[in-house]
C-alpha cells in the first residue's frame, strides 16, 4: 500500500462538529471551521447535516447521543430548534432565534453568535457602538441580530426602517422585553425624516442577488446630512453594494458583512472549546478566506 492514500487527519480521537440546515450545500462554514481546524492543529472535523424541518428533534436527539461537541444551525431551524434545547442565552432569546449549540451533560445550549459577530466586526474596524446612535434597515434575520447587538452594547437611540413596518415594530417589542433601549420604528422611505445617525447597518436584501441594482438608501446626500461615520452591509457578495459604493463616495467609512461571517464563526468556536481566539489567526483567516471567497464566486 502506498503511504500517500493513508490520511491520519481524521482518526480516532478526532472532534465532530457540523452544521444543521435545509438546504446546507451552500453553506460557507465547513470551510471556514475546517480551515480553522487547520491553522490551529486541532483534531476536528467539521461536516454538513441537512436533516428536514420534520426531522429536527430526532437529529438534535441523535447528535446528543453521538455527543457531538458542536453544530451551527442555518436556515430554516434557526427558530424551532430551540425547543429541543437544554438551555438559552439571554441575546439569542431576545430575538428567538440561535444559530450555535454547545454540547453540555444536560442537552445543548443555544447561542447567537451573529449576535457576537458583528460586534466583533464594528469592534475590529474600531467603531464603538456603545451611546451611538445606529440606523437598522430591514427587520429579517439579520436585522434581529443587528438590533440585538445594538441594545445589548447600550446603543442610544436605535431606528429600525423596514418596508413592512408591523415586522419592525414586532422587533422592538421583543427587545424592548430584554433591554430598555430607545427604538423608534418607522417605513423604509421615510429615513429622510430621522435625526443624525452615527451608522447605517444594512439588513435587507436589496443590493443582493436579483436586487443588487438596488439600494436602500436613494437620497444620495444622506450620509453627509446626517452625519454618518460607518455604513455596514451585512451583504457581501457584491463586495461592495451599491449602498457601499455610494457611501464611499460620499466620503464615508465602509464595511461589508464578509467580517461578520467570520467572526461569528471565530465566536462560535470560542463558545466550543471555552477559549478565546487571538487577533493574528482571526486576521490571517479572515485575509486567507476572503481571497478564496473572491476567487470563487461570480460578482
Ligand atoms: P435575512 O434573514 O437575510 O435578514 P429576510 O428575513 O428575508 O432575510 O429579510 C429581508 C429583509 O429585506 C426584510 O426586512 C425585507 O423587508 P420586508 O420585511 O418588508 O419583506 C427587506 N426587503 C427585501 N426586499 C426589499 C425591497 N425590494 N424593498 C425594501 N425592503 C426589502
Amino acid at each position: 500500500m502506498e503511504n500517500n492514500i493513508i490520511n491520519a487527519s481524521v482518526n480516532g480521537k478526532t472532534t465532530v462538529l457540523g452544521i444543521i440546515g435545509c438546504p446546507v450545500t451552500h453553506s460557507f462554514s465547513p470551510i471556514i471551521h475546517n480551515t480553522i481546524a487547520n491553522m490551529n492543529k486541532e483534531n476536528t472535523v467539521y461536516v454538513p447535516f441537512e436533516p428536514k424541518p420534520e426531522e429536527l428533534s430526532e437529529a438534535v436527539e441523535g447528535a446528543f447521543a453521538l455527543k457531538i461537541k458542536g453544530l451551527n444551525v442555518t436556515v430554516p431551524h434557526k427558530v424551532n430548534v430551540m425547543k429541543y434545547l437544554y438551555d438559552v442565552d439571554k441575546k439569542a432569546l431576545s430575538i428567538g432565534a440561535v444559530n450555535t449549540l454547545k454540547y453540555t451533560e444536560k442537552g445543548y445550549v443555544g447561542y447567537n453568535t451573529d449576535i457576537i459577530g458583528v460586534k466583533y466586526s464594528l469592534e475590529k474596524y474600531g467603531f464603538d457602538i456603545k451611546n451611538k446612535k445606529v440606523l437598522i434597515l430591514g427587520a429579517g434575520g439579520a436585522s434581529n441580530a443587528c438590533t440585538a447587538m445594538a441594545a445589548s452594547e447600550e446603543a442610544k437611540k436605535i431606528y429600525i426602517a423596514n418596508r413592512t413596518l408591523s415586522k419592525a415594530q414586532n422587533l422592538k417589542e421583543n427587545i424592548n422585553k430584554y433591554y430598555d433601549t430607545d427604538i423608534d420604528v418607522l417605513n423604509i422611505s421615510d429615513t429622510d425624516n430621522i435625526d443624525n445617525v452615527d451608522i447605517v447597518i444594512n439588513c435587507t436584501t436589496m443590493g443582493f442577488g436579483d436586487k443588487k441594482d438596488q439600494t436602500p438608501i436613494e437620497n444620495k446626500n444622506f450620509f453627509k446630512e446626517k452625519n454618518v461615520q460607518l455604513v455596514f452591509d451585512a451583504i457581501y457578495t457584491p463586495w461592495e453594494t451599491r449602498l457601499l459604493k455610494e457611501a464611499s463616495q460620499a466620503g464615508v467609512n465602509t464595511l461589508n458583512g464578509f467580517d461578520m461571517l467570520i467572526y461569528q464563526a471565530i465566536a462560535a468556536q470560542e463558545i466550543w472549546f471555552d477559549k478565546k481566539i487571538d487577533t493574528f489567526t482571526s486576521d490571517t483567516l479572515k485575509n486567507t478566506l476572503s481571497q478564496y471567497y473572491r476567487g470563487n464566486s461570480n460578482e
